[in-house]
């Protein structure tokens, strides 16, 4: 099995192409400093890596950024990166390698579990997660022969959130993360977004 990752060096990225090499599958990695490179938040992009790639059985997406700031801070910057990275990269990363993914593939985008558990200052990733679901459960039902689409909603992977400054209890490692993704790809879900065993919000596990 062959999969496009792009964002393979990221920290969800790199433990999701350790964990899915561990499984037999060839990874491709992309990202903006990749070669060729690869940004999301260019079609044009998009449409040239896709040109040279040829077929693949995945293309999974742990790239994308949004906006994180109170709503009277936020400025029209963040609001567009928001946007035109994590929302419409993902969405146009589907809609171009559509010719590329070979029946019965699958494309796996990452959201996030603050669509469901904001936190103050979360609006535009909030809002990006939730569009990102939307999307996908209705893109499953215009995919044909076979293809699947899910959306993996991570929680706060443990170094981000130390990072960030955010205190939560039991936060999953990368490591930990990737299963979702491995689950993901090995699963038969289409159109239903994927958690992160023991860390799916309330009603959803
Ligand atoms: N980490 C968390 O706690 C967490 C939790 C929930 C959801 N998420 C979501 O998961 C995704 C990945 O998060 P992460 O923490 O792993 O990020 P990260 O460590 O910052 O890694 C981002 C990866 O994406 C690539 N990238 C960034 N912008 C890109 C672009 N425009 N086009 C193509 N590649 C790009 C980066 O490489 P280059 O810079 O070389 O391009 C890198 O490989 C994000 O969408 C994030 O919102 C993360």
């Amino acid at each position: 099995m062959k999969a496009l990752l792009v964002g393979a060096t990221g920290t969800i990225g790199s433990a999701v192409a350790r964990l899915l090499r561990q499984h037999g599958v060839e990874i491709i990695g992309a990202h903006r400093k990749s070669a060729p490179p690869l940004d999301i938040t260019s079609p044009a992009s998009i449409a040239a890596f896709y040109a040279q790639l040829g077929q693949v059985d995945a293309v999974i997406c742990t790239a994308g950024a949004a906006g994180f700031n109170s709503l009277g801070k936020l400025s029209d910057e963040d609001v567009e990166l928001s946007v035109r990275s994590k929302l419409l990269g993902q969405v146009n990363l589907v809609r171009k390698g559509l010719d590329h993914l070979n029946p019965g593939g699958v494309f796996i985008l990452t959201g996030g579990v603050l669509a469901y558990s904001p936190l103050p200052k979360t609006s535009m990733i909030a809002l990006v997660n939730g569009g990102l679901e939307s999307f996908a459960r209705a893109a499953a039902l215009d995919l044909t022969d076979g293809r699947r689409i899910v959306v993996v909603h991570p929680d706060w992977v443990d170094v981000t959130a130390a990072k960030a400054g955010v205190q939560l209890p039991n936060l999953p490692t990368a490591d930990e993360t990737a299963t979702a993704y491995w689950q993901a790809l090995d699963g038969a879900t289409t159109g239903e977004p994927v958690f992160v065993a023991g860390h799916a919000p309330r009603g959803k596990a």
